[in-house]
């Protein structure tokens, strides 16, 4: 049995003023799962991804991460700096994680951090970059740069670290057709090298292709269905459920291969 990664026990959150947008949430995810967060707008996906990545911290029940409770008080100096070193998360808006004067800055920044020496980082941004294809952004400023290619740069300083755990919040949102493959080729080498991939997304096509397991949020912010995602693409009425298909559709045109 593969180590637990997360374990979230009646887990509630709600922002200041507002209801909650996470209520009761228990799930467990072991370590090289693959898992896709699905549901409609505003159902807390987010929300429930940052508390994964250690920037929220739920109101009421447990949060586990590695067998270890995360709460505020103990998240502090060395063990957010580790946790953060483990668990990669890009955000959904992508201006949210950008905020250096160049590329090259932006994917050296954590290994900065962490203390690896310029050369090693110098080499990694070699490598990365040109897996990213953004070897000719590397010295404009990330505010100049389209939604996509921003995008590409928030995984790449999040992959240049090697994190065990992948949080990516709707990773496709505003990549071009060839990039979307070129992402989900990446998923799926990261997973096929024993990463714990955990993405909230709208897109149904990404779904079969890097997820094995599904959580659907109702738009009561309570999960509706943990299940195989073969499962989930059998269920017409689940998949209008959570908004992944609308009204129109009748049969699912999916017939898709193991990868
Ligand atoms: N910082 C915040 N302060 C107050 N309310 C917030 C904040 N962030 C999110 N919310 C609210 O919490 C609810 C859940 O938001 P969240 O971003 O988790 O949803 P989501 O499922 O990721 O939606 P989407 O599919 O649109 O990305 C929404 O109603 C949102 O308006
Ligand atoms: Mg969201």
């Amino acid at each position: 049995m593969n180590q637990t990664v997360f374990k979230l026990d009646e887990v509630s959150y709600a922002y200041p003023q507002s209801e909650p947008v996470l209520s009761n949430i228990s799930l467990e995810i072991v370590a090289g799962e693959r898992l896709s967060i699905l549901g409609a707008n505003g159902c807390g996906k987010s929300t429930l991804l940052k508390i994964l990545a250690g920037l929220l911290f739920p109101q009421s029940g447990t949060f586990t991460a590695f067998g270890k409770k995360v709460e505020r008080e103990h998240f502090k100096g060395n063990l957010s700096t580790v946790y953060h070193r483990r668990i990669g998360f890009v955000f959904q808006d992508s201006e949210a994680q950008l905020f250096c004067s160049t590329v090259y800055e932006e994917l050296a920044f954590g290994p900065l951090q962490f203390g690896l020496p310029k050369d090693t980082i110098r080499k990694r941004i070699d490598e990365l970059s040109s897996i990213l294809d953004i070897e000719k952004l590397l010295e404009k400023p990330p505010f100049h740069l389209s939604g996509g290619e921003k995008k590409k740069v928030a995984i790449g300083s999040v992959l240049i670290l090697n994190p065990d755990v992948l949080v990516l919040d709707e990773p496709a949102s505003s990549l071009d057709p060839r990039s979307q493959t070129w992402l989900l080729h990446l998923l799926q080498s990261l997973g096929k090298a024993g990463k714990t991939l955990i993405f909230a997304t709208h897109d149904l096509d990404l779904v079969p292709h890097v997820s094995d397991r599904a959580i659907l949020f109702d738009e009561d912010h309570t999960i509706a269905a943990d299940l195989p995602v073969k499962t989930l693409l059998k269920d017409p009425k689940l998949l209008k459920q959570v908004n992944l298909v609308d009204e129109h559709y009748h049969t699912h045109p999916w017939d898709f291969q193991e990868d």
